[in-house]
């Protein structure tokens, strides 16, 4: 390995996976897709695109993307589905793969005696040979496996690396060593890998991989610790969404790398201008926001409130700011559309944004842009974003919001009315009251529909700063036994609100139906992502 290359740190994504198993998302395969263009163009090594066996919902989604990847006009990243120690996991991540240009099977069992007896009621042993007949079974079909000993960090460290060995000598290409439940602290798991190294020599020929949880807020440096270590591929998810308190986040990560080059010596191929546009891409189809203060992509990441900081930036920016916002893309487009641009100019400010949109849905774009355009002077590419990321939303939605109408006083209770598409191509009305105009403009959908939905949470936030900002909204719901969430983006909060709620309960339907057609997506994922 040349010295670069041994520096090299490979970004595994798992958004669509870990991150995407958090409570209340649920991505459709169009939204999912974007999700993975998007992260090519970032330039990550590795897209871990699914959990293929937990539905047919996934396993669809995992095969789109690896068809869809050979055509990723940056690169043609690995694309991994993941599968647990099973013959069945490994066949389904298999299928689900296999059309990508350079397809990889995760495959995992836990190695701590918690999960082993309690969770597994099985013994070391078994386990071992579990580990064994996976990962040479996922070798029957892929050169690239990769073997994660789960809950590694709270395991006995010889038996680990027994297990690991074994994983080596069937064919396994990454090693990873997932902190499951987020427990371990920087210098236990660095140390740990050390000693990993050690006693299993076979290490020396594949790639070592971290994977860490932030229940203790330390995902981030526990990751970095395992670099130092000798790990050469990281497991992260756009905002650090991921079971519980979340996986590591990528940006801060490869920001750490990208800054911090010359304390680590280590280098990521993360285009980092990509960052900013990933994140709000992740945040608005995932509904999950993003804190103000939070690392690297939050509102206020680069934002100076204290006077002698101000003065120092304006004096000199390296006073105060450690990174430049435009490196992570921040600024970098300030392209302007206004109520006189053409089809062609949306067309083309589009594509410098990423979106190769033509037809029909240039089109719908086309039509979605002139309304806003009618109603906000100034439409930037954030707003672009927010209108296409809208229209996808609809692609796989069952339920659409046709029109609304409100009645709303101060001086007596609102009345809605709403039009409603359904799955069958009927347009159906309902018509009620509620607490304010949301509430009612809810409630007559679910009258119209004929769904018996409950509102848990509703968020409004807007896109850009301004009086004129687009509203963008976020509902989750619970309908027929299922969570699920949408989102909304309109000039109109009322209207982004019913555009959100509609498309909450089309992904509740749609999950509801996956169940009863005996795919229990929810118990496959209880065990796949402690
Ligand atoms: O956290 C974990 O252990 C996982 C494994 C499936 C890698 O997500
Ligand atoms: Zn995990």
């Amino acid at each position: 390995m040349s010295t670069t290359e041994s520096q090299h740190v490979r970004i595994f994504d798992t958004t669509l996976r870990d991150g995407e198993q958090s409570p209340g998302i649920s991505l459709n395969t169009v939204e999912k897709l974007e999700i993975a263009h998007q992260l090519a163009r970032l330039g990550v090594d590795v897209i871990e695109a699914g959990f293929p066996i937990a539905s047919p919902g996934d396993f669809g989604a995992v095969e789109a993307i690896a068809r869809a990847s050979n055509d990723f006009p940056t690169h043609h990243p690995v694309i991994a589905g993941l599968a647990r120690a099973q013959a069945p996991d490994i066949e389904a991540a298999a299928r689900a793969v296999r059309d990508a240009e350079r397809p990889r099977i995760h495959t995992f069992i836990s190695t701590s005696d918690i999960h082993i007896e309690h969770q597994f009621r099985s013994t070391r042993e078994d386990i071992k040979a579990q580990a064994r007949a996976a990962v040479a079974h996922a070798r029957s079909f892929v050169e690239d496996v990769e073997f994660s000993p789960m809950d590694a960090t709270r395991a006995d460290l010889q038996y680990t690396a027994e297990v690991c060995t074994v994983a080596i000598e069937e064919g396994a290409t990454t090693i990873n060593i997932p902190d499951t439940v987020g427990y371990t602290t920087p210098d236990e798991y660095r140390a740990y890998l050390e000693t990993l190294y050690r006693l299993v020599p076979g290490l020396d020929g594949v790639v070592l991989s971290v994977h860490c949880h932030d229940d203790l807020g330390l995902a981030v440096a526990n990751s970095y610790a395992g670099l130092l270590a000798g790990a050469r591929q990281v497991e992260c998810a756009i905002n650090g969404i991921g079971e519980r308190a979340g996986n590591a986040s990528l940006e801060e990560i490869v920001m750490l790398i990208h800054t911090r080059g010359d304390a680590c010596g280590l280098h990521t191929t993360a285009q980092t201008r990509e960052i900013a546009r990933t994140s709000r891409l992740v945040a608005r189809l995932t509904g999950y926001v993003v804190q103000p203060n939070k690392a690297i992509v939050g509102r206020n990441a680069f934002a100076h409130e204290s006077g002698i900081h101000q003065d120092g930036v304006i004096k000199e920016r390296s006073t105060y700011e450690i990174m430049d916002a435009t490196s992570i893309g921040l600024e970098a487009n300030s392209l302007v559309l206004g109520k006189h641009s053409g089809r062609a100019a949306l067309k083309q400010a589009l594509a410098e944004l990423g979106f190769a949109v033509d037809g029909q849905a240039l089109n719908t774009a086309f039509k979605r842009f002139k309304e806003i355009a009618d109603k906000k002077k100034h439409v930037s590419a954030m707003d672009l974003e927010a209108l296409v990321t809208d229209e996808l939303r609809d692609a796989l939605a069952s339920y659409t919001l046709e029109w609304f109408e409100v009645d709303a006083s101060s001086r007596r209770p609102p009345q809605a009315t709403v039009a409603v598409t359904m799955p069958d191509g009927r347009t159906v009305e309902g018509s009620f009251t509620g607490d304010g105009p949301v509430d009612a403009v809810f409630r007559a959908i679910n009258i119209a529909t004929g769904l018996d939905a409950r509102l848990r949470e509703f968020r409004v936030d807007a896109v850009t700063a301004g009086q004129d900002a687009l509203g963008e909204t976020s509902v989750v719901l619970e309908c027929d036994g299922q969570s699920a969430a949408g989102q909304g983006v309109a000039t109109d909060i009322i209207e982004a609100a019913g555009r959100a709620y509609v498309r909450a309960l089309s992904n509740a339907v749609r999950k509801a139906q996956a169940a009863a057609q005996g795919v229990d997506a929810a118990a496959a994922e209880g065990v796949a992502t402690p």
